[in-house]
C-alpha cells in the first residue's frame, strides 16, 4: 500500500520535483533559524562549519534518501524495510523510518509556533506598527508579543489549522505549484533587503566579516554540533521526508544534479537572510546572540524606516509564511500517512487527529516563552529542549543510520549505476558516502561526549 502517493501522483517533470523538495527545504530554517543560530554560535565559525556539513554530509544523505524512496516507491517506513529486504538485510532497519517520523512530529509542534509569529508579523508590519521605530522599540514590541500567551496561541492555532487543512484536503500539489511564483518572490524581497542593508547602514562590511572571515578559534564541539544539526534541519533530512518525495521520482532523473540545485537554492536563501539581518544588528547595536527573536527585532527596523517599507514588509511576511507552510505540510504529511495506515481513520480524520496532538505540544512550547519559562528539561525550557533534541540528536543520528546503511549494507555497484557515476566521480562519492560522512557525524558525537 502506498499512502503518501495518493496526494501527489508522479511528478510530471524534474522541475516539479525540484519545486516540491525546495518547498520543503526552504522555510523558517533558512530565514529565522539560520541567522539566529549564526548569532548564537559566534558567526563565521558556525557558517563555515555549516557549509562544510551541508556539502560533505547533507548532500550524500539527501541523495541516498531520494534513492531509497525512488527504489521502493513506498512511504518512508516501508521504503526502509523494502530496500533492506531487497539487499538481504534485516527489516529492522525500518526503525530509522519510525524515528524519523517521530522527529517530524516533534519539530512541527514548535515550527508551527514560529510560523504563527510570521503570520502575526504580517499584520503588525502591514498595519504600520513599526513606522520610524528604533531597534530598542522593535525589541519591546517583540518582548510584549512573547509575553502574551493568548496571542501566541491564536497564531499558532491559525498556522497549524492551515497546515492541517492543506494536508487533509490534499492540496499540497497546488501549493507547490504556487511556490513557482512565491519562491522567486521571496528571493527577490530578500535581495531588496540585502540592498537596503548595504545602502542604509554602514555595517555591511562588518556583517560580511562576521559571517565569512574564518575565526577558527571560535569553533568548539557545541558549534560543530549546532552546524551539523542545522544542516539536517534545513535540508529536511533524517525524517523520511525526502525518502517520501523520492517515491515520486522518475528513474531518468539525475539525483546528483537535482541535489545540487536544491542545496544551492536552500543555501543561497539562508546566506541572503544573514546578509540582510546582520548589518542591521550591528548598525543598531543589537545583540547578535539574542536568540530566536533575531529576525523579528531586526527586519522590522528596515520595514519601519525605508520608503514603501509597510508594503514590502507585509509582502515579506506573506512570502515567509508561505515558505513556512510548504515546509510544515511536508512535516505533517508523513505523520498523517502513518496514522492513516495504522488506524482505521481516513485521511481527513487522520490529519485532524495528528494536528490536534501536535498543536497541544506546540502550546507547551509557546508557554515556555512566558508562563512556563521556569519549567526546565535538562537545563532547557520546553521550546529549546524540543529544538535541541530533534536537530542535534534525532536528525543526525537517523541520518547517520541512513548513510551507514547506504554505504555498508547496500550493493555499491547498484548504487553506482543508479547515480550514473564513473571513474573519479564514483571514487569521490564512495569516499564521501562511506567514510567522510559517517565518520564526521561519529566524530562530532564522540567529541561532544568527551566534553
Ligand atoms: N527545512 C525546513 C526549513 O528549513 C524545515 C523542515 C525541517 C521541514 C524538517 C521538513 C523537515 O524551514
Amino acid at each position: 500500500m502506498n499512502t503518501t502517493k495518493a496526494s501527489h501522483g508522479q511528478w510530471s517533470s524534474r522541475f516539479g520535483f525540484i519545486l516540491a523538495a525546495t518547498g520543503s527545504a526552504v522555510g523558517l530554517g533558512n530565514i529565522w533559524k539560520f541567522p539566529y543560530m549564526t548569532g548564537v554560535s559566534g558567526g563565521s565559525a558556525f557558517v563555515l562549519t555549516y557549509l562544510l556539513c551541508i556539502t560533505l554530509i547533507g548532500v550524500p544523505i539527501l541523495i541516498m534518501e531520494w534513492l531509497i524512496g525512488r527504489r521502493a516507491q513506498q512511504n518512508p517506513i516501508q521504503a526502509m524495510e523494502f530496500v533492506a529486504r531487497q539487499e538481504g538485510r534485516s527489516p529492522a532497519w525500518k526503525v530509522l523510518g519510525f524515528v524519523g517520523i517521530l522527529g517530524a512530529f516533534l519539530i512541527l509542534s514548535f515550527y508551527s509556533v514560529i510560523g504563527g509569529w510570521a503570520l502575526d508579523y504580517l499584520f503588525l508590519t502591514g498595519s504600520g506598527t513599526f513606522q520610524g521605530m528604533t531597534g530598542k522599540e522593535t525589541g519591546a514590541v517583540f518582548e510584549g508579543f512573547l509575553a502574551n500567551a493568548g496571542s501566541l496561541m491564536l497564531w499558532h492555532t491559525v498556522f497549524m489549522g492551515l497546515t492541517v487543512w492543506i494536508v487533509a484536503m490534499g492540496v499540497t500539489t497546488g501549493l507547490e505549484r504556487a511556490s513557482r511564483i512565491m519562491m522567486p518572490g521571496l528571493a527577490l524581497v530578500l535581495l531588496i533587503l540585502v540592498g537596503y542593508a548595504a545602502v542604509a547602514t554602514d555595517s555591511f562590511g562588518r556583517a560580511a566579516a562576521f559571517l565569512f572571515t574564518p575565526d577558527w578559534s571560535a569553533i568548539n564541539g557545541q558549534v560543530v554540533l549546532a552546524a551539523l544539526g542545522h544542516a539536517f534541519f534545513t535540508l529536511s533530512l533524517g525524517m523520511g521526508i525526502m525518502t517520501a518525495y523520492g517515491a515520486y521520482l522518475g528513474k531518468e532523473v539525475n539525483l546528483l544534479s537535482t541535489a545540487r540545485t536544491v542545496v544551492i537554492l536552500d543555501t543561497t536563501i539562508a546566506l541572503m537572510a544573514g546578509m540582510a539581518i546582520f548589518p542591521l544588528v550591528f548598525a543598531h547595536n543589537l545583540e547578535p546572540s539574542s536568540g530566536p527573536g533575531l529576525i523579528f527585532v531586526t527586519l522590522p527596523i528596515a520595514f519601519g524606516n525605508m520608503t514603501g517599507g509597510t508594503v514590502l514588509g507585509a509582502l515579506f511576511f506573506v512570502l515567509l509564511s508561505f515558505a513556512a507552510l510548504t515546509s510544515s505540510m511536508s512535516l505533517l504529511e508523513p505523520v498523517v500517512a502513518l496514522v492513516e495506515e495504522r488506524t482505521s481513520l481516513g485521511r481527513k480524520s487522520a490529519a485532524v487527529t495528528a494536528g490536534v496532538v501536535i498543536w497541544l505540544l506546540g502550546v507547551a512550547s509557546l508557554l515556555s516563552f512566558n508562563h512556563w519559562s521556569e519549567i526546565q528539561i535538562l537545563g532547557n525550557n520546553i521550546f529549546d529542549f524540543l529544538d535541541k533534541l530533534t536537530s542535534k540528536f534525532m536528525l543526525p543520528l537517523t541520518g547517520l543510520g541512513i548513510i551507514i546503511f547506504a554505504g555498508w549494507f547496500m550493493n555499491q555497484e547498484k548504487i553506482r549505476q543508479e547515480l550514473g557515476l564513473e571513474g573519479t566521480a564514483y571514487l569521490i562519492w564512495s569516499l564521501v558516502s562511506r567514510f567522510v560522512a559517517p565518520l564526521a557525524v561519529i566524530a562530532v558525537f564522540i567529541s561532544m561526549l568527551l566534553g
